[in-house]
């Protein structure tokens, strides 16, 4: 999804651009870019893979090199052409002048490129971002100054951009423009900054500025001055930016998806003292839900969607966002559409909410950022406050979403007065007793550590489970192949003897996720059975110790069918961890995935 990043001030842009793209690595990092605009001079310095390849070449670059006070950054997730130092951004014009950074897609790239190449313009890299650069370019050959050109240039762009532009004649200012990606202006003392995140601005700016699609932003270092694409000025006040450096610090922890996991205590506490903070009584009268999401957000609403059934009595489909968009839909305005993004910036699931808007439903979001895009998609927007989740796989953020559509079948399940008040406060109960549940797991976690050891240098796993436990194992098996790389699949366990059956052997290891309270506890015992006779090693996660002769069990703190996932969760994250750890992965950010997906 790639990250962009401005500064114009008083210091070094070097270290700024620098020190917000680490905070932005999150995105991507197939490649590392910046362009410094130092009086009369314009130097690009980028490298393919981390960000650290960058920081190195600037290290060892003598220092008159990257002097500056203005400049653009950009970090990499490739979307068009490969991930290498040609396609890196900044990408810039032939005589040197002008440098660009973009987020996002140019859908209409190769009638541009066609149209430009027709001109005379020379491509030297496959992305569609290139063609904007020529653009502007054409439009300052014809006469036109850099803010005019910038305008009448994105004008004729069709997709998503996030666009940051330095020109080497005008070195005291630098262009911004938003359209579909998200974009921020941070303010400092005597420095402006342009981020596609608050993230990058921790501890640099001290209040905000947020556009607008359809907007730029021509920002020198002590003016700010927003249009539209027509050039009509945009009066917008500046906020304070109220998150600190410290929320995005590993805190003593090896990586920050272990300080993640086991913030998950105290996030939940923090959720049920808050409680949900929207008034539920309108929609009482929903008898539908959809529930639209993407990777972990989507095994969230599976896990949840069964509650929304029992106690609301609702209709309920979960859709992939990517799924919905292209399906025939019946939503309408009896339908309550439920968006689930932790970032609130995936493409998808931004896409499929427009469209469910347009069918009249009624949206409500759940989100970890309420200052993201898809809130204005929503109706009604519920926070998960976990605070920001750096770490590319989702932890803290999935017991969040947990949590928040269980108080909310709650709560509608009292509006709709299906659920006695006793059963609803028995259930409060038991929600109150997770922090504990998952605190005692977290104190096993050398238990964990050492079964998951065992199983670090197998090449493939099968997850299994049923019903309520069928979600937790398709999240413990997107844990396991996203930092450890190991091919891990999971299945209604049911499921296994119709098919998967055939793939087990010693080499195959199986991991079971019950619970003893589930009806189909027994069921998924013998299908476990079933696995060891295949002689594959089986991995019991459950809350009682099972009858049997299995290779390993986690005990999990007993739990009822319905919040079990949380506690699952906990420890299918810290199994998965402790794989990848062992295997001396880069959990933080496994390879091609990014956390903030703004592409569909
Ligand atoms: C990406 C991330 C996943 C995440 C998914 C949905 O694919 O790599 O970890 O679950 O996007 O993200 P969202 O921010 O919408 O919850």
């Amino acid at each position: 999804m790639c990250g962009i990043i401005g500064y114009i001030g008083e210091s070094s842009a070097a270290e700024n651009l620098l020190d917000g793209l680490k905070n932005l690595e999150y995105r991507g990092y197939d490649s590392a870019g910046i362009a410094l605009n130092d009086n009369n001079r314009l130097k690009i310095f980028k490298a393919a893979g981390k960000l650290n390849n960058l920081c190195q070449i600037i290290r060892t670059e003598p220092r008159e090199n990257t002097v500056a006070e203005c400049g653009i950054g950009h970090i990499r997730w490739a979307t068009h052409g490969l991930p290498n130092l040609e396609n890196a951004h900044p990408h810039r014009s032939a005589d040197g002048n002008l440098a660009l950074v973009h987020n996002g897609i140019i859908e209409n790239y190769l009638e541009l490129r066609k149209e430009l190449s027709a001109d005379g313009y020379h491509f030297t890299s496959q992305t569609d971002t290139e063609a904007i650069v020529h653009l502007i370019d054409r439009e300052l050959k014809n006469g036109a100054g850099f803010e005019d050109a910038v305008q009448n240039a994105v004008r004729l762009l069709d997709g998503a951009f996030a666009l940051g532009i330095v020109y080497r004649q005008e070195p005291d200012k630098l262009i911004a423009v938003k359209k579909n990606a998200p974009l921020i202006i941070g303010i400092g003392q005597h420095e402006n900054f342009i981020a596609s995140d608050i993230a990058a601005l921790l501890g640099k700016a001290e209040k905000i500025v947020r556009m607008e699609d359809g907007e730029i932003a021509v920002i020198r270092r002590g003016e700010i001055k927003i249009t539209d694409f027509a050039g009509k000025q945009v009066m917008r006040q500046p906020e304070l930016l109220q998150l600190s450096a410290e929320s995005i610090d590993k805190g003593g922890y090896k990586h920050f998806m272990l300080k993640e996991i086991h913030e998950q205590p105290g996030i939940i506490r923090a959720l049920l003292a808050d409680g949900l903070q929207i008034d539920t009584g309108s929609l009482r009268d929903f008898n539908r839900i959809e529930i639209i999401a993407c990777g972990t957000s989507l095994h969230a609403a599976l896990a949840a969607a069964p509650l929304f059934e029992d106690w609301c009595r609702c209709e309920v489909s979960v859709q992939p966002a990517s799924e919905y968009i292209y399906k025939k839909q019946r939503t309408g305005a009896d339908t309550l559409v439920i968006g689930i993004s932790q970032s609130g910036e995936t493409a998808d699931t931004i896409t499929a909410l427009k469209q469910a808007q347009k069918s009249n439903a009624q949206v409500l979001v759940l989100t970890n950022r309420p200052d993201s895009s898809i809130v204005r998609y929503a109706d009604k927007v519920i926070t998960l406050q976990a605070g920001i989740e750096v770490s590319v796989a989702a932890t803290k953020s999935y017991t969040a979403q947990l949590l928040r559509l269980y108080q909310l079948a709650l709560a509608l399940a009292k509006d709709k007065n299906f659920l006695s008040s006793e059963e609803i406060s028995g259930l409060h109960n038991a929600l109150r007793q997770i922090p504990v549940k998952i605190e005692e797991i977290l104190a096993e976690e050398e238990k964990i550590k050492n079964v998951a050891k065992k199983y670090a240098r197998f090449p493939a796993m099968a997850y299994i489970a049923r019903g309520q436990q069928l979600p937790s194992a398709m999240e413990g098996a997107l844990k396991l192949k996203e930092i450890s790389y190991i091919n891990a699949c999971a299945y209604a366990a049911g499921e296994l003897k119709h098919g998967p059956i055939a793939l087990l052997d010693a080499n195959m290891p199986v991991a079971a996720v019950l619970c003893r309270q589930a009806p189909t506890y027994a069921k998924t015992l013998s299908n476990c059975e079933e696995a060891k006779a295949r002689k594959a090693p089986v991995i019991i996660f459950s809350d009682q110790i099972p009858q049997g002769n299995f290779d390993d069990i986690v005990l999990l703190p007993q739990n009822c069918e319905e919040f079990a996932p949380l506690t699952e969760a906990a420890a299918l994250q810290l199994f998965a961890y402790f794989i990848a750890d062992e295997l001396g992965r880069e959990i933080d950010q496994p390879r091609n995935l990014a956390k903030s997906v703004t592409v569909e």
